[in-house]
């Protein structure tokens, strides 16, 4: 996956607002309410998926991400993305599988947390914290220490369980024009149903769509 982007609105999204009724409202905002929300840390998924909601094939691998047509090496608002944020959050699996690459850790800039049951854990990277439960008020401990954005990196399970816990306020989904049949899923373990509102999408010239969603307030 790769940069540079082809900005278009997905016509059916672009359509679908055109039928929501416009109703006058002018919000009575008071200043402490705008400098509360600038300052609010939100909680992110970022993450490309395949059309049938699988983020990597059943061994783990990734392989069907750089398959993807790229000639120009657009990024995908990646850069942009991570511009807005200083601290990751990950499963132990999904960290596993980063440092099986072998290249430096992608994330040093920020601070990462890595989520694992096993009490004898021990992170390999800089900045890197390992946590063995996840709760709202420990979240919370997290959120007051960002200065940005946090960004949930996946996978699947670690995903499910901040849904669960009603914690995450954007999804940006990235969809690939590629249906795998199985794999590790996006949203697995039945995860609790969940409302959102689509708030932005893009179509790039490599066919993936990026699709924002947040949280239904
Ligand atoms: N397509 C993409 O953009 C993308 C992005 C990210 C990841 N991925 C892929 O996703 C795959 C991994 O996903 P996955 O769903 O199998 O696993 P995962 O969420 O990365 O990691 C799961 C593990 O994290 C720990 N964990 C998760 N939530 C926890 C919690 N609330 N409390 C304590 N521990 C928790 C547990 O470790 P213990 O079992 O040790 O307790 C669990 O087994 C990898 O292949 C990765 O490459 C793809």
């Amino acid at each position: 996956m790769a940069a540079g982007a082809y900005r278009k609105p997905i016509d059916g999204l672009a359509g679908m607002s055109k039928k929501i009724p416009c109703v006058s409202y002018t919000p009575r905002l008071r200043v402490s309410d705008i400098l509360f929300t600038r300052t609010m840390t939100k909680i992110k998924l970022y993450i490309a998926t395949s059309l049938d909601g699988f983020i990597a094939r059943e061994d783990g691998s990734l392989d069907w991400l750089d398959a993807l047509p790229n000639p120009n090496q657009i990024d995908h608002g990646y850069a942009d993305f991570l511009k807005t944020i200083d601290t990751v959050i990950m499963g132990k699996s999904t960290y596993e599988k980063i440092l099986s690459f072998g290249v430096d850790w992608p994330y040093a800039t920020c601070h990462s947390y890595i989520l694992t049951t096993d009490k004898d854990f021990r992170a390999k990277t800089a900045k890197t914290q390992v946590i063995n439960q996840i709760n709202p008020s420990m979240i919370e401990q997290v959120k007051a220490a960002s200065k940005k954005d946090i960004w949930i990196v996946g996978g699947g399970i670690t995903i499910t369980h901040f849904i669960n816990l009603g914690l995450i306020d954007e999804m940006i989904l990235c969809l690939l024009p590629t249906i795998l049949g199985k794999g590790i899923r996006l949203f697995p373990n039945n995860p609790k149903e969940t409302l959102l509102s689509p708030i932005k999408s893009e179509l790039f010239e490599t066919g993936a769509v990026m699709v924002t969603y947040e949280r239904k307030k």
